[in-house]
């Protein structure tokens, strides 16, 4: 029994976009979020209000959030990992942020620069502040299937962080494959363990595609029930602090897996590959995907 539709969050702009090399322009970032929401996504994650020593690639956050154009029922949620962010965020019209934690300590500190006790302590003001000004809150763990630094993650030690977000208000708990080592079996067996304490209405699957296992990983999630996934058009993307990471799943390969079986999505394939030909266009590259470049070669 599997869900029958299904919210894709895109993270392009913001997960694709902090790990390229080249600086990319403020009106191709405003682009691309404008060419995602009219192949139909209703979630484009924006950027990210985090140090622009540490990411300078989304040092144009506020300029970003200036000039795209909102679309009625259009999400477009940005990260904020202390209240310094949260606060810029708020400045530049954002409706909607994310918290972002890790399930290992080592990345936490190489990521954020903090344990996970503080970083969780360093949300407590941002959910206040984030109630008080009617901004929705989104919650991440990253390294549910592996940590570059430390292996092997207790699914126990990610159900403990997921549900402390989502006690604090998170809406909904988006669980990352940061490396993307993951394979079915494990990411089933870790989806038992955090949704024994988070509902599993209430959770997203956010793969990267490293080993070329998302796919799979996104069909056993839904399995257990999960109907919202991130993903990246075109494949962009990766993460600075986890070397070797590849992007997060391709959008499209998501799409056309979904439309496969049937469940909706309401995002307009044709598009959404005319939009992954043209950001990898802007890099000077093809679609890394599968599915892009058997629609284009048609
Ligand atoms: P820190 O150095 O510990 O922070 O960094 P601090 O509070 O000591 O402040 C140091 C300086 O940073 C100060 O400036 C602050 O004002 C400034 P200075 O006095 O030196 O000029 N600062 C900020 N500036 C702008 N925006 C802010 C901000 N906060 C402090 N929000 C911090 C801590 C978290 C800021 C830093 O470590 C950071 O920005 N890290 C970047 C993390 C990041 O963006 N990682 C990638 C995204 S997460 C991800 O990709 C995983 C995910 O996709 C899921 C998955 O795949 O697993 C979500
Ligand atoms: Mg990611």
């Amino acid at each position: 029994n599997l869900p029958t539709q299904v919210r894709i969050v895109d993270v392009g702009p913001r997960d694709g976009l902090q790990n390229e090399k080249q600086v990319i322009d403020t009106a191709v970032k405003v682009e691309l979020i404008a060419r995602l929401g009219a192949a139909g996504l209703k979630s484009i994650e924006a950027t990210s209000f985090v140090s622009p020593k540490w990411v300078p690639q989304m040092g144009d956050n506020a300029e970003v959030m200036a000039s795209i154009q909102r679309l009625p029922g259009v999400g477009y949620p940005v990260l904020t990992p202390n209240l310094k962010g949260f606060e810029a965020a708020l400045a530049a019209g954002a409706e909607e942020v994310a918290v972002f934690g890790a399930a290992s300590e080592s990345f936490s500190q190489k990521n954020i620069n903090c344990s996970i006790a503080e970083s969780l302590q360093r949300f407590e003001p941002v959910m206040a502040a984030a109630q008080a000004a009617g901004v929705k809150v989104r919650g991440y763990v990253s390294c549910v299937l592996g940590c570059p630094y430390e292996g092997e993650i207790a699914p126990a030690a990610v159900a403990e962080v997921a549900a402390t977000l989502f006690d604090m208000g998170c809406y909904e708990v988006s669980l990352g494959d940061t490396i993307g080592t993951g394979t079915p079996g494990k990411t089933q067996r870790m989806l038992d363990a955090v949704a024994a304490r988070v509902p599993v209405g209430k959770l997203a699957g956010h793969y990267h595609d490293t080993y070329g296992q998302a796919l799979a990983n996104i069909y056993a999630s839904l399995e257990r029930g999960v109907a919202v996934f991130d993903a990246s058009v075109g494949g962009l993307g990766g993460c600075p602090y986890a070397a070797g990471a590849s992007g997060n799943v391709a959008t499209e390969d998501v799409v056309y897996l979904l439309d496969g079986l049937g469940i909706d999505t309401g995002i307009d394939l044709n598009r959404l590959v005319d939009t992954a030909a043209w950001i990898s266009a802007q890099l000077g590259r093809e679609p890394a995907s599968k599915v892009a470049r058997a629609v284009l070669a048609k």
